[in-house]
């Protein structure tokens, strides 16, 4: 059985299944080269056709994530938009429409927005509108939706399914975590399909809705607060949770009391109750918050996350009796809640996904498509245990020859072939960064070493370096280790046994790893976020830190994802060359493609 499937809201996506394996998938903004790009995922699905020769006749069925979906998420407002567009939206639009009731059109206040990119959907004829307007026929949008599909792939229009938005999150998370034990499944986000949060039940493969609502706005609050501490609030959250452990204990209380107010749970309760007085999730907070610092803001709603998160699980712990619990969709991105809900003694498994936001829908859609095909008991059996995040493009000797050849890295770079990684171990020891591009690349947001940037974890000069001069990133952003496996519980404290090896989840640091991986870990907690390297799952990537632990006796290595700042990590080498050298001028010490390392020549230092 051949299934694609799709998710075309932002941060959209594509993959595929054959006979139960995932063999592809991909966030299109990787191939559009926009961060969070949202619509119709038009080219990772062309490479996807061609790359694996399929024929409409192939396909047996394309299982599209999302029931349905606002204009604007077709449109990719909420990625293409600015701070300034979304600061705009709130007080000409939403304000208006909410505190002056007036009907004011969206496209009045952006009458020149434009899609930017490119999708199969015909972007120009919808009209850029909310739910506010009354005005969106969304049977009308499906149709759309549902008829450019069928198009796209020529197949008739009874192989395509659509589902269930929180559903393809929660059978993302469960098919990704190979334990397959019983298990709590929960989802929280931003919102899709009318709905904010789900939990089920899965005993012996079988999922049972438990509950359902419209309650949970911890994600939207997150999202408003990051945008009044003028931030992006779709792609910067991650921003306010690392400077939340910064402030000192100035007007916390008073500050945790007003997010208290303004969302709660009341006794053993499943929904969350809002503040009658609330209107707006950002509005409100605006005037209750002006006073405060943003540091403090900052860890105020970060607390009040991760308490609400814990008297929400412990009360789904209270209903279901099951301590395992998987969770996914945006909420679920928030490392520090997730390293408390694992502390929990309610909790004896906490799993969260690589990629727990919108990039997942399209696996979802087809893990769904599988379930409903051939029943629970026959769909756990076919579909095939996964243990890595590492699902599309894989970077070969072809891609080698194109980037050697290409004249900048002609002019500026002297390549070396390094396939034991020697050369390489050596560069990042004597403090010089390295971008890596090798293998398949990482599903989600978070690189796993196949598409990162490398320096040495206990050389602070290397990760300032890495800062300021590459990444141009915030300095309060803390880095994250890469562990060889060997070493993880050396470095790494607390409930590991069922280890988040994907970098969603982060833990207290040992000693040692205070002394081995100081600028790998968050200055200020000294909370790590580490990736778990193992030899079966990432074989050359394990050999590059094995190799940089023999000359340096620490087994791990710093990484961050090799993308200039705003915009998607790197999918082919020649992005490199786009992205760093000829639209920033900068230059990387040394780039290691396939098996070459290409050293900048000194002339150029
Ligand atoms: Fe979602």
């Amino acid at each position: 059985m051949n299934i694609i499937g799709i998710s075309d809201t932002h941060d959209s996506s594509c993959c595929y299944i054959k006979n139960g394996k995932l063999i592809f998938a991909c966030a299109e903004e990787r191939f559009q080269r926009r961060k969070n790009f949202g619509s119709f995922p038009i080219k990772s699905l062309r490479y996807l056709l061609k790359k694996y020769k399929l024929k409409p006749k192939d396909i047996d069925y394309v299982a599209v994530a999302n029931l349905s979906l606002p204009t604007t998420n077709i449109l990719g407002l909420n990625s293409q938009f600015s701070i300034k567009d979304h600061l705009k939206i709130q007080e000409n639009y939403f304000y208006e429409h909410l505190y002056n009731k007036k009907n004011i059109k969206l496209t009045k206040i952006f009458p020149k927005y434009k899609f930017l990119g490119e999708s199969y959907y015909p972007v120009k004829k919808i009209k850029l509108s909310t739910s506010l307007e009354n005005n969106i026929d969304l049977f009308n949008l499906n149709k759309i939706r549902n008829n450019y599909i069928c198009k796209f792939f020529n197949i008739n229009k009874n192989k395509i399914y659509f589902f269930d938005h929180h559903r393809c999150h929660a059978f993302y998370g469960y098919f990704m975590d190979p334990t397959r034990l019983n298990t709590n499944v929960v989802t929280s986000d931003g919102g899709g399909d009318k709905t904010y949060e789900t939990v089920f039940t899965v005993k012996k493969g079988k999922f049972n809705l438990v509950y359902r609502g419209r309650t949970s706005l911890v994600g939207k609050i997150y999202s408003s607060i990051t945008l009044l501490l003028r931030m992006h609030p779709v792609r910067h959250h991650y921003k306010v949770m690392g400077l939340a452990p910064y402030t000192s204990n100035y007007n916390i209380k008073i500050i945790k009391k007003i997010f208290n107010k303004s969302l709660f749970i009341k006794g053993k309760s499943l929904k969350f109750t809002k503040d009658k007085k609330m209107k707006d999730f950002y509005f409100y907070f605006v005037k209750k918050l002006k006073p405060y610092r943003f540091d403090s803001i900052a860890r105020g709603l970060q607390e009040f996350t991760e308490d609400l998160l814990i008297k929400w699980f412990k009360n789904i712990f209270l209903k279901t009796k099951i301590k395992n619990f998987i969770f996914s969709g945006g909420v679920a991105n928030n490392i520090k809640a997730n390293k408390r809900l694992n502390e929990q003694k309610f909790v004896d498994k906490f799993f969260a996904p690589p990629g727990p936001g919108d990039e997942n829908l399209s696996i979802g859609a087809a893990f769904s498509m599988v379930y409903d095909r051939l029943g629970y008991k026959n769909a756990n059996k076919y579909i095939k245990k996964i243990n890595n995040a590492y699902f599309a493009y894989e970077i070969n000797e072809e891609h080698l020859k194109k980037f050697k050849m290409n004249k900048y890295i002609k002019k500026y770079y002297s390549p070396k072939i390094d396939k034991n990684f020697k050369l390489t171990a050596k560069k990042i020891k004597k403090g010089e960064i390295v971008a890596v591009c090798i293998d398949k690349m990482e599903f989600g947001a978070r690189a796993l070493g196949h598409r990162s940037f490398m320096c040495d974890p206990s050389n602070i000069k290397a990760k300032e370096k890495l800062n300021n001069l590459i990444k141009q990133r915030d300095f309060w952003m803390p880095f994250t280790p890469s562990i060889l496996s060997d070493n993880f519980s050396s470095y790494v404290k607390g409930k590991t046994k069922y280890c988040n090896k994907y970098m969603t989840m982060s833990y207290d640091s040992s000693e040692l790893a205070q002394k081995h991986l100081k600028a790998a870990i968050h200055p200020k907690d000294l909370t790590i976020r580490p990736q778990l390297v193992s030899p079966n799952v990432c074989k050359k990537y394990y050999k590059l830190i094995k190799e940089f632990k023999k000359i340096s006796g620490i087994g791990a290595v710093l990484n961050t994802s090799l993308n200039i700042h705003e915009k998607p990590i790197i999918m082919d080498p020649q992005d490199i060359v786009n992205d760093f050298i000829i639209s920033k001028k900068i230059f990387i010490d040394n780039i290691y493609v396939y098996n070459t390392l290409f050293t900048l020549k000194k002339i150029h230092k």
